[in-house]
């Protein structure tokens, strides 16, 4: 079994992750070659291979801040693993990939570390370029979602607003192209997916 579909299974989710790139492959709608793909906490690297797969981009930039999985990581065609500092996309020039993403990675961390990556997604991305990422907001957390990680105590994950978030990812020229449900322990995220003017 691949490792993607162990996580799906073991996350109770078959088939999530394919899904979910495919998802966010049709709304980019990419019309050229894609040639340069950055991913923030690919952890498996289960997207990354995903993409890799459709898309054959000459060059996987990854950030990812937990060595154990680098060694997998580093065995996918094309990836360049990038020096991760947690924070910025340092290695990488503005305006320089046709899609910058991550998965699972903003539900987690501190709100100033994500509003930091954000930014520097926004400064990657080329014109005509895709931002795509999931978050948990407004329209995730229902009544069951709500109800199923009070009494699971998930005290891991935090909220952002989607509102907020397009308001500010516009103000660097980014677009809402559409968006995508995710499962996500006994409830869902948002993939959204932007395009920069
Ligand atoms: C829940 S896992 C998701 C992994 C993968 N995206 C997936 O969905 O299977 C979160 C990943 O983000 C990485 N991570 C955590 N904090 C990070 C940070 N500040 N910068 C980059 N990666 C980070 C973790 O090491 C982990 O691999």
């Amino acid at each position: 079994m691949s490792v993607e579909d162990y996580i799906d299974r073991y996350s109770a989710a078959p088939g999530a992750t394919v899904e979910t790139v495919d998802a966010l492959l049709r709304l980019a709608d990419f019309r050229e070659k894609v040639e340069r793909v950055c991913e923030i906490g690919a952890g498996s690297g289960r997207y990354a291979a995903r993409v890799i797969i459709s898309e054959y981009p000459d060059t996987y930039e990854i950030y990812e801040t937990a060595g154990d999985w680098l060694p997998r990581l580093r065995s996918l065609p094309n990836v360049v693993l990038q020096p991760a500092d947690g924070h910025t996309l340092s290695a990488t020039p503005s305006g320089s990939v046709d899609l910058v993403h991550a998965h699972k990675v903003f539900v987690y961390l501190p709100l100033v570390v994500t509003i930091g990556y954000l930014d520097e997604m926004a400064r990657v991305v080329r014109p005509g370029g895709i931002v795509a990422f999931d978050v948990v907001n407004e329209d995730c957390l229902d009544d069951q979602m709500t109800k199923n990680w009070v009494s699971s105590r998930a005290t891991l994950y935090g909220m952002i607003s989607r509102s907020w978030l397009l308001e500010r990812l516009a103000q660097h020229g980014l677009s809402l192209v559409g968006s995508h449900f995710v499962p996500l322990s006994g409830g869902r995220t948002e993939l959204l997916v932007f395009r920069r003017a």
